[in-house]
């Protein structure tokens, strides 16, 4: 019996009348960063489980309630990558990168997977765009890369957007203050949400993500990690602001952004879009100073953000233009047509055909549908012409001289 079957739950298709925008994303992202020095990195679509867990962090929602996971048939634990920070911390110590001049820049674009409860903006397969500096701890790297993700966006004409910036401080600076935190929540226990109850010895930071109203209540006047940052994160922090005073990025402190990933230090920011709505992230990332050391590396500090493809398209404001052919080639013989389409295509002319076995009229009609700027009509003689689809108008052309007369046409 034949079944029809669907995407799963929350993934979906990309048909060839959307790709051109994706494709757009993607080239001025790699222009960006190949400009700005970041070379191209591709790890695979799944790493050990235990990368994660150790990387990410056990308490995260991410490891604890949103990993693809699965054993193979030689039976090691395996997961789709939820984030792409952790295997390119994994790849940077395999392949010895910490013996390259540092920092190592990278970037990556690619599909990233999460068991997310799906809505607009939220899905379980979805593409992000990264870069990470690995090997400095220069606040010259935070701003750097605060600023090619501020030109990514807005070079794409996305405009409403707002950078919210935060600093966790160092460990050290974190595990005091997470110790003064969970005092602090202790006292208003009776009016937290159990999530965060739950997670009061784990993540008390993550109380200043609950949408609970006692719970936020309560963190509204809980302490800020940016009243407690010592000498020298206090002065990262304060570089990184004039950095980016400097380089006119405006941005809303926001001593409450935690992030949902473990391994973050120092510098941590989030561009939001409202045009968004609820999933108003559209990118974010920050310092992870420990995370190379953590999974077996040297001691390096390292910095970088992902933004969401598919929040970047729901966010952009004008639809870029569909792709369409340059020429339609119309003729009532079939063999002929393909000849004339493949001799235009070998001079890098995009050419279509019928190959549905129209007749004369009814490719023409094709060439107009398809929104082809020219249609090349080759007549039963053999004799040729060119015509301008938008205008109508039409002037013969010489057989041998095809491709040069749409180079000249296309160029006038
Ligand atoms: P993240 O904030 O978890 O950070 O994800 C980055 C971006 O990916 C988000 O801002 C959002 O646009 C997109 N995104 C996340 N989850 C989904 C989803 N379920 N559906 C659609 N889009 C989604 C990271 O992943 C870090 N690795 C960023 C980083 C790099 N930090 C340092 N280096």
């Amino acid at each position: 019996m034949a079944v029809k079957h669907s995407a799963p739950k929350g993934t979906f298709d990309v048909l060839p009348s959307e790709e051109s925008s994706r494709e757009l994303v993607a080239t001025h992202a790699g222009k960006l960063l190949d400009a700005a020095g970041y070379g191209r990195i591709e790890t695979p679509a799944f790493e050990e489980t235990e990368l994660f867990a150790r990387g990410v962090g056990e308490s995260t929602d991410i490891v604890t309630k949103e990993m693809f996971s699965f054993s193979d048939r030689g039976g090691r634990e395996l997961t789709l990558r939820p984030e792409g920070t952790a295997p390119i911390c994994r790849a940077y110590v395999e392949h010895g990168m910490h013996k390259d001049p540092q920092p190592v820049k990278l970037w990556y674009a690619g599909p990233f997977f999460r068991a997310e409860k799906p809505q607009q903006g939220r899905y379980r397969q979805f593409n992000q765009i990264g870069a990470e500096a690995i090997g400095t701890d220069s606040p010259l790297a935070d701003a750097e890369l605060v600023v090619l993700l501020d030109e990514l966006l807005r070079g794409l004409g996305i405009t409403d957007l707002e950078l919210r910036l935060g600093s966790l401080g160092s460990p050290e600076v974190r595990a005091s203050y997470r110790e003064e935190l969970r005092d602090y929540l202790r006292e208003h226990e009776s009016s937290l949400s159990e999530e965060v109850r739950g997670r009061l010895d784990t993540n008390p930071l993550r109380a200043f993500d609950s949408d609970h109203e006692g719970t936020r209540e309560v963190m509204q006047r809980a302490p800020t990690i940016l009243e407690r940052l010592d000498g020298e994160d206090a002065e990262h922090f304060a570089t990184v602001r004039s950095l980016l005073d400097a380089a006119g990025v405006p941005y809303t402190l926001d001593p409450s952004l935690v992030r949902g990933l473990d391994y973050y230090t120092r510098t941590v920011f989030e561009f939001t879009c409202d045009r968004l709505g609820a999933q108003s992230g559209i990118g974010g990332g920050g310092r992870y100073d420990g995370l190379v050391e953590l999974l077996g590396g040297p001691s390096t500090p390292a910095i970088g953000w992902a933004a969401g493809v598919e929040r970047i398209l729901l966010a952009l404001e004008d639809e870029p233009p569909l792709r369409r052919p340059e020429v339609f080639v119309v003729c009532a013989e079939p063999r002929r047509a393909f000849e004339t389409a493949l001799g235009l295509r070998r001079h890098r002319i995009s050419a279509q055909l019928d190959l549905a076995a129209r007749a004369f009229k009814g490719q023409m009609k094709q060439a107009n549908r398809a929104g082809a700027r020219f249609a090349v009509i080759v007549e039963q003689d053999g004799s040729v012409k060119l015509r301008e689809m938008e205008s109508g108008e039409q002037r013969d052309i010489d057989p041998a001289d095809l491709p040069e007369a749409v180079i000249a046409a296309r160029e006038a």
